[in-house]
């Protein structure tokens, strides 16, 4: 690797800068581990002038839709139309953008049916162009990597981010090096980090191991690194709920419902929240909850058994492999904003989330299983009582279903769950199963199959 020569990961033009959560220390710059000089602790971005300058939240509104029409790159993605609250940067064409955001919000009658909620909403950032929500920071993270001058980007992940980050580094002409745990992602996340030219490394650990070793190696080497550790990821995600407002004419839902894995998104949907009602966009705060895997609950533990005080950490196991992290490196930033927007903290089981997945899916909607914890956590959220009848309920689905196809084959051919075809499995789940039929190539063996589907 040739010598280094980038300047620092995050060079203030003015309009924001870093501020340590912990300590609340300010600095224009930021170190490669993106963590504070003097405390160590997560930093993110804090823009000190907005008050005089972003005061008109009807201006505000009225620009970000004029920009629907333009046929400029910037303004097509769903990410960069919001740029007043994202840090500045000097070009239009600086951004490295493959129209991300834009995604979908769409009704879910039978699960509303099921649930006894009217108005349920799925927000789907599957719809992202690498399938999951990745793309809504990476596309900012990544223009500020280019900027700084680097020429090599690197993650540790379980499998989106490294997609993600790959396709923008190989649009924005940069190197990308992907740090991912040896079988424990799925082969459609590793396809894409490979087709867009990642140099990837299957390193024998977990991803809570990955990401301890990226923490060191940034330190050591001229890569910026891409994790959500890094704030301008988390301010590009802010934009799913700049968007999801806007969708909903900014008319605030009574509750947001996230999967929490490393805790970046969950972070930055608050931080969106926080800063839209400052602003005076919106004039009531959502409630946002957090759902994690029983095998990968490091936050429920953090708050239940710690009182959110100091990391509770697990060795975290579930299907769900996107979520299935231990040590979450966001996680005092995720027990702030649920503070902050007065939002709960459930966990659910393997079962749990398989059954909600397909039940997702027969809505015509194709998630990934940890975007299915939002739906099986919500089930969990009515019975105590926390989510009312009359309420207003937005579900994230973070991954696309194609994200993770074993896991849906799986579960249709009954595979899933020990014991073989179906078992220990109850009636109800059993009835969302829709197994492939091998018959023999006769029109009779297919009009019976016929006659027999009418029938069930
Ligand atoms: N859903 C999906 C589909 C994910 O890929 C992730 C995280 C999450 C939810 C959790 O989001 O970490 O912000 O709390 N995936 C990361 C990765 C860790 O490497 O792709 P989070």
């Amino acid at each position: 690797m040739s010598s280094p020569s980038p300047t620092a990961p995050g060079v203030c033009q003015g309009d924001f800068r870093f501020r340590c959560i912990a300590c609340g220390h300010l600095s224009d710059q930021a170190s490669q581990d993106f963590r504070c000089a003097h405390c160590k602790d997560l930093l993110e971005i804090t823009y000190p002038n907005w008050q005089e300058t972003k005061s008109d939240p009807a201006k505000l509104k009225a620009g970000w839709r004029y920009r629907k029409l333009s046929a400029k790159p910037v303004d097509q993605s769903g990410v960069w139309r919001f740029r007043d609250l994202l840090p500045r940067i000097d070009s239009d064409l600086d951004a490295i953008t493959l129209r991300e955001g834009n995604t979908p919000l769409y009704e879910l009658p039978r699960c509303a049916r099921t649930t006894g909620i009217p108005r349920l909403f799925a927000k789907h950032q599957g719809m992202n162009p690498t399938g999951s929500f990745k793309d809504a920071g990476m596309t900012v993270a990544a223009t500020f990597a280019r900027r700084a001058g680097f020429r090599w980007v690197a993650c540790a992940s379980t499998g989106n981010t490294s997609a993600s980050m790959a396709a923008y580094a190989a649009r924005g002409g940069l190197r990308s090096l992907v740090l991912v745990p040896e079988g424990k992602i799925s082969w459609s996340k590793l396809s894409q980090a490979l087709d867009y030219g990642a140099v990837t490394c299957q390193l024998r650990t977990d991803f809570d191991g990955c990401l301890r070793l990226l923490q060191q190696l940034v330190l050591r080497a001229p890569v910026y690194q891409l994790n959500s550790i890094n704030p301008f990821r988390l301010e590009g995600q802010k934009t799913l709920a700049i968007e999801l407002l806007e969708q909903l004419d900014w008319n605030p839902p009574d509750h947001i419902i996230v999967p929490g894995g490393n805790l970046g998104n969950s972070s930055a949907i608050g931080k969106a929240l926080v800063e839209m009602r400052d602003l005076g966009l919106i004039s009531k705060m959502p409630r946002l909850s957090v759902i994690q895997a029983e095998g990968a609950n490091a936050l429920v533990r953090t708050l239940r058994e710690a009182a959110g005080r100091r990391l509770v950490s697990v060795a975290a196991e579930t299907r769900a492999t996107a979520i299935r992290i231990g040590n979450p490196a966001s996680w005092k930033k995720a027990a702030h904003v649920l503070e902050a927007t007065s939002g709960a903290c459930e966990q659910v089981s393997e079962m749990e989330i398989a059954q909600a997945k397909a039940e997702i899916g027969a809505e015509g909607i194709g998630c990934e299983p940890a975007s299915a914890v939002t739906l099986a956590g919500l089930k969990k959220l009515i019975q105590q009582g926390f989510v009312k009848q009359d309420e207003t309920v937005v579900l994230v689905l973070t991954g696309n279903l194609l994200k993770d196809p074993d896991f849906t084959i799986d579960f249709h051919r009954g595979d899933m769950f020990k014991g073989g075809a179906g078992a220990g499995i109850s009636p109800e789940v059993d009835a969302l199963r829709h197994p492939p039929l091998v018959l023999d190539a006769t029109l009779d063996a297919v009009i019976r199959t016929l006659e027999q589907a009418e029938k069930s």
